[in-house]
């Protein structure tokens, strides 16, 4: 089982973005507990960060037919972007969405997710959590399927 967490813009300056929202966690500490939550699951992870809509795309193309199942925090292109929405669809690898806000309590333009429809489930609101609450949730669901 390999697992690719996708992060989008701005996510890169977790820690020091909007500490009061997204907590004081840089993004290379949430890769590792991703990552040590993978070693105890024994699978395999991979984490790609862009602020750029074109390579979220390519990177979800790239992981066809070598990954199992992606987490995808698309951070802002959450609620705008058809192009990885179509991706997602596109390359039809079991797909989490995750969020470390509950979106739906902010602002209304965060209450609408482009992926969400094409996306097995989401999780939103735990901070670092979220990321692994959704590779145990990949890992029950591709175990279930198998
Ligand atoms: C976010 C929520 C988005 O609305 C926002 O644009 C982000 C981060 C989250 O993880 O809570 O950049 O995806």
């Amino acid at each position: 089982m390999n697992i690719l967490v996708i992060h989008g813009p701005n996510l890169n300056l977790l820690g020091l973005r909007e500490p009061d929202k997204y907590g004081i966690v840089g993004l290379d500490e949430v890769n590792q507990l991703v990552r040590d939550e993978a070693d105890l699951l024994e699978i395999s992870v991979e984490c790609f960060q862009s602020n750029i809509e074109g390579n979220i795309v390519t990177a979800i193309h790239k992981a066809m037919g070598r990954i199992s199942g992606i987490i995808i925090n698309a951070a802002a292109y959450t609620h705008t972007s058809i192009a990885i929405r179509d991706a997602i669809a596109a390359v039809q690898i079991p797909t989490i969405e995750v969020h470390l806000t509950q979106t739906a309590a902010r602002e209304s333009f965060r209450h609408v997710s482009m992926i969400a429809p094409v996306c097995i489930g989401s999780i939103s609101g735990f901070g670092a959590d979220s990321y692994v609450l959704a590779l145990r949730g990949m890992y029950n669901y591709l175990n279930i399927k198998e």
